[in-house]
């Protein structure tokens, strides 16, 4: 028979694993892609060409609608740009400065401190010009979208997987399905109803490495580009733990000699008399 102990823990591990599973099955059905993400998984380092196509498309098209307000511009040189580059970068963008004696604000040109600006001036006019819809802010999209499921985890979704499907799933609304305007008919959003339509086409963008801007290829691209803007010191992170386990696992070998020396004058089993150590 089982302790009483023994089994209130099972009954706790049956209760969790049943939440955990009920939660994971969230996805609506849509089956999504699995990518090889070269930053993924203990030893993941971020592709910075990948980036650098990211961060192309994130500029040339979706950054029309979606902001990425935590997002400084400096930061960019974890994409392998250096200052010159990024000051460029920074320039082509401008910013309301002082307030003039006219009641107008003057402009400047960004600076590297400044962070991507937003394409609307608050979520009422973000949302006026998208038929009623607001455009999530980028900054944290890719952690926010992440599902991962500590029970089944190949039911977990990487926020990235989960971009690319968004990108890439849109179709015709099947028969019979009744769509307001402005909707379009995308499996991999909740509902299946998205209020943005497919913002991408083939050779939306020219890539300047010479890869071939697919559909596909660009929603890789961004949705990688968007993993790093979520989590840029991915890298760093992994790299302390691999240190963490290094020093770790040292610690437990010098442990154990150590034991076996403190205990090796008493034989198994033996008595040990205190007022004698
Ligand atoms: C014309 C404006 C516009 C452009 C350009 C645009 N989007 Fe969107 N996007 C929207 C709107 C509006 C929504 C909200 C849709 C809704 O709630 O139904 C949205 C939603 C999304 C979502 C779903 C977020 C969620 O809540 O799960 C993702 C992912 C996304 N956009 C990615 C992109 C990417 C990547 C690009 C660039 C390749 C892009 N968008 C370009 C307007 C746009």
């Amino acid at each position: 028979m089982l302790s009483r102990f023994k089994k209130i823990g099972l009954i706790a591990v049956l209760a969790v694993s049943f939440v955990g599973t009920a939660m994971a099955s969230d996805s609506g059905g849509y089956e999504f892609k699995k990518y090889d993400w070269k930053h993924a998984g203990p030893f993941g380092v971020f592709d910075k060409a990948q980036l650098q196509r990211g961060l192309q498309v994130y500029r040339e098209v979706c950054s029309s609608c979606h902001s990425m307000n935590l997002v400084a511009i400096r930061t960019l040189k974890d994409l392998g740009y250096n200052q010159d580059e990024i000051k460029a970068i920074a320039a082509e963008y401008t910013f309301e400065d002082k307030l003039g004696d006219d009641g107008e604000y003057s402009e400047r040109k960004g600076i590297p401190s400044d962070t991507f600006p937003a394409p609307f001036a608050n979520d009422a006019a973000a949302r006026y010009a998208n038929g009623g819809a607001l455009p999530p802010d980028f900054s944290l999209i890719a952690k926010a979208r992440e599902h991962l499921s500590f029970f089944r985890p190949w039911a977990s979704l990487y926020g990235e997987d989960y971009i690319v499907g968004i990108l890439t799933a849109y179709t015709d609304a099947p028969h019979g399905e009744e769509m307001l305007a402005g909707q379009n008919w995308n499996p991999a959003f909740p509902g299946s109803k998205i209020a943005m339509a497919p913002p991408l086409v083939d050779d939306h963008v020219e890539y300047a490495d010479g890869t071939k801007a697919t559909v596909e290829q660009m929603s890789q691209d961004v949705a990688a580009f968007l993993y790093w803007a979520s989590e840029p010191k991915m890298e760093e992170r992994k790299k302390m733990g691999l240190k963490f386990m290094i020093f770790m696992t040292l610690l437990v070998i010098l442990l154990y000699f150590t034991n076996k020396q403190v205990w090796k004058n008493v034989k198994k089993g033996q008595d040990i008399d205190p007022t004698k150590l």
